[in-house]
């Protein structure tokens, strides 16, 4: 079996670099890149200039990570109302007709701001949410869950959508922020829940050439105050070290956090991971200026969607991460090969 290091030395036995000319005639050659569309938080009030850049681009698939609209109540009549005007969006209809589009939720749309399993409506939520985005999921009753398995020139791209909301219970005890509160349980946090944590390691041992995840909240920004997978511990050193260890390489997407940039870890195994965060298409606030987070490789402050382009060099893919603003701009791109 083909170890995931001997790839990388494969290109450099084929003496290819990033920057070498071998490689940009090369990649200009490999024709039709794999396109994934994606982006999070997507207010209806707000300026909807952008579905019409949006609507003008080329996708294979299109991704929203949530926080896809806003309710102004945070009451289960709020959450179907703020359902109901994103049903007459133009822009969403048109994209709709035109890409295939998979959806997760966030804590908005999930129906209240950083809601978690106690949400006194969360099967009501559930149920709007499957009315409204159609498609297949892994469970029927455990959340909204989902994988898709794209072919390209050959290749196999494993998109891997998950539920940060419906089995997500506080990452600290109630007995910690309350001292009177006493309980003969001990507290276990739990971020996704035992069902889907089989879910995905299976999904994860799917044989292909790339994974990308899908998570509402990012995976590996860790400095901020903010949800974040690093709020449980034990959650995120079982992915990140699931990750280091399966034979796909993998990308990571995640919304929420009203900023678009690019992490990058190295993991124990070698392999380097990313999370490229796409957040605010028309939500992006600029609070965030002073953030501080010591894997970032991109960052950008400004209203947009990411696009993620996916082209093969041998079998190894080389993914273009880019954000692109609502007038069509590209204000950041980061190619690598993901291996
Ligand atoms: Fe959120």
């Amino acid at each position: 079996m083909e170890s995931r290091f001997s790839r990388r030395q494969i290109l450099k036995l084929m003496g290819l670099s990033l920057c070498s000319p071998a490689f940009s005639k090369l990649a200009v050659a490999a024709d039709t890149p794999w396109v994934l569309g994606f982006g999070s938080c997507m207010d209806t009030r707000k300026n909807q200039s952008f579905w019409e850049t949006l609507n003008a681009r080329s996708f294979s698939h299109f991704a929203f990570l949530g926080d896809n609209l806003y309710p102004e109540r945070d009451t289960l009549i709020g959450l179907e109302t703020a359902y109901q005007k994103l049903g007459l969006s133009e822009g969403l209809k048109k994209l709709r007709e035109r890409v295939s589009v998979s959806a997760i939720w966030d804590d908005h749309d999930f129906g209240a701001d950083n809601a978690d399993a106690s949400l006194p409506f969360r099967r009501e939520s559930l149920a709007l949410f499957r009315i409204f985005w159609t498609q297949d999921y892994a469970s029927d009753d455990d959340g909204i869950y989902s994988s898709q398995m794209f072919e390209h020139q050959g290749r196999k791209i494993h998109l891997i959508l998950l539920d940060a909301r419906f089995n997500r219970t506080a990452y600290e005890s109630p007995k910690k922020l309350d001292s009177n509160l006493t309980s003969s349980k001990p507290f276990e946090p739990s971020l996704l829940g035992a069902r889907q944590w089989e879910w995905l390691e299976a999904e994860l041992n799917r044989p292909a050439d790339l994974k990308i995840i899908g998570s509402s909240i990012q995976v590996l920004s860790a400095e901020h105050r903010f949800e974040k997978w690093m709020n449980y511990p034990d959650e995120y050193e079982r992915l990140v070290g699931i990750l280091g260890r399966i034979s796909a390489p993998t990308l990571i997407l995640s919304g929420d956090r009203h900023l678009h940039e690019i992490s990058k870890k190295q993991l124990v195994s070698g392999r380097a991971l990313y999370d490229f965060t796409s957040s605010g298409f028309n939500k992006a606030e600029g609070l965030s200026r002073f953030e501080r987070n010591k894997l970032r490789v991109q960052r950008n402050l400004d209203d947009g969607f990411g696009e993620v382009q996916i082209r093969w060099v041998d079998n190894v893919a080389y993914v273009s991460m880019s954000m692109i603003d609502k007038t069509g701009e590209v204000r950041f791109t980061h190619s690598d090969f993901v291996v």
